[in-house]
């Protein structure tokens, strides 16, 4: 019967339609598929012209599966042309519109800028820049400061024990031993470095911090000396308006000891939260080296006086960046150091 064969030509149709479908290579294979399977001159057609074989209860059947076939096969091509088309655009993945990326450039640390601007101050004033270690005896980091190891800064609290009489340098000053044990007066000298300290970390303290030595030894050096070289360092750092106060302090391996402050950078001495409302800024701790020292490192106390000091770039960052919290100096945060660059 004609009906039942033309049917099943329809569905002979339909499976090997789709399956070459399904197998097309690309966009223009499919376009040929359409053609030849659903075009107007196509196979489907071709089929449907033998409508005329049919009595006119039959046609509407046969019609009805032609277009069952046409929607099948026309809803997979479609499907198949959207997946190529797809991967067609995928093109090169390049957005020309995306801004450019910025070059990664290096900077030098806030501490490390202030300790060279420092050091290049006292480089004209004729101090030279040394280093010492990091690791220091006990001996060097008390004993021959003048700071006997009952002293509370010699105590378990204050300071990190690597082993048995070795310790991290609890400041700069032991260089300053080094330094005298090494080399015949006259000697002047600034040693930037790392110090270790057991303190608590917060805004203010943390347990590694930068400090910066300075020691100046000859004959007849004086107070006076010391006084006016730090007031130059003072003037040149800070700006020409800023005045320095020399106050009376103790430490052990100084004789007399004073602390040095700056008129306050931002509230020019008026007070303001800054300078806790007194106007000055503490800068460093200072004196004449104490004889006991000198013998300690082999110099005669009869014949050489000298004066040293010591210093905290980070503070003093702190100050010249207006920076709200010491912590900002030490933990890499590169948003934060990026701004020095
Ligand atoms: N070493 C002291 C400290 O860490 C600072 C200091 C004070 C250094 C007086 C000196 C000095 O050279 O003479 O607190």
């Amino acid at each position: 019967m004609a009906v039942d064969e033309l049917i099943g030509l329809l569905k002979a149709l339909e499976t090997v339609g789709a399956s070459a479908m399904r197998a097309a290579s690309g966009a223009e294979a499919l376009e040929a598929l359409r053609t030849e399977y659903l075009g107007r001159k196509g196979r489907i057609t071709a089929i449907l012209r033998r409508l005329g074989e049919l009595s006119a209860e039959e046609k509407p059947v046969v019609g009805a599966e032609a277009n069952r076939v046409k929607a099948a096969l026309d809803a997979l091509l479609t499907e198949r042309e959207t997946a190529f088309a797809g991967t067609a655009n995928e093109g090169p993945r390049v957005d020309l519109t995306l801004p450019g990326r910025a070059r990664w450039r290096g900077g030098v640390h806030p501490v490390t800028l202030v300790i060279d601007e420092i050091c290049d101050i006292f480089r004209d004033l004729g101090f030279s820049r040394v280093a010492g270690p990091e690791v220091e005896t006990v001996d060097y980091n008390f004993s021959k400061l003048n700071t006997p190891l009952d002293h509370p800064a010699a105590d378990m609290h204050d300071t990190f024990y690597l082993q048995d009489g070795v310790v991290l340098r609890t400041h700069t000053s032991p260089a300053q031993a080094h330094v005298m044990e090494h080399f015949q007066p006259p000697v002047r000298v600034v040693v930037p470095g790392m110090v270790y300290r057991r303190d608590p970390y917060d805004a203010s303290h943390a347990p590694a911090f930068a400090q910066l030595e300075g020691l100046a030894v000859d004959e007849g050096i004086t107070f006076a000396d010391f006084k006016a070289t730090i007031s130059e360092f003072v003037r040149r750092f800070f700006g020409a308006d800023a005045k320095t106060r020399f106050r009376p302090s103790f430490f052990p391996f100084t004789e007399p000891s004073a602390e040095v402050d700056v008129s306050c950078r931002i509230c020019a001495g008026a007070g303001c939260s800054a300078c806790k409302h007194t106007g000055w800024m503490e800068i460093m701790g200072s004196g004449m080296v104490h004889p006991n020292v000198f013998e300690a490192v082999g110099y005669d106390p009869e014949k050489y006086t000298g004066y040293a000091f010591g210093m905290g770039p980070g503070r003093i960052a702190l100050q010249r960046y207006k920076l709200p919290d010491i912590r900002l100096l030490y933990e890499g945060d590169m948003r934060f150091l990026g701004q020095f660059a």
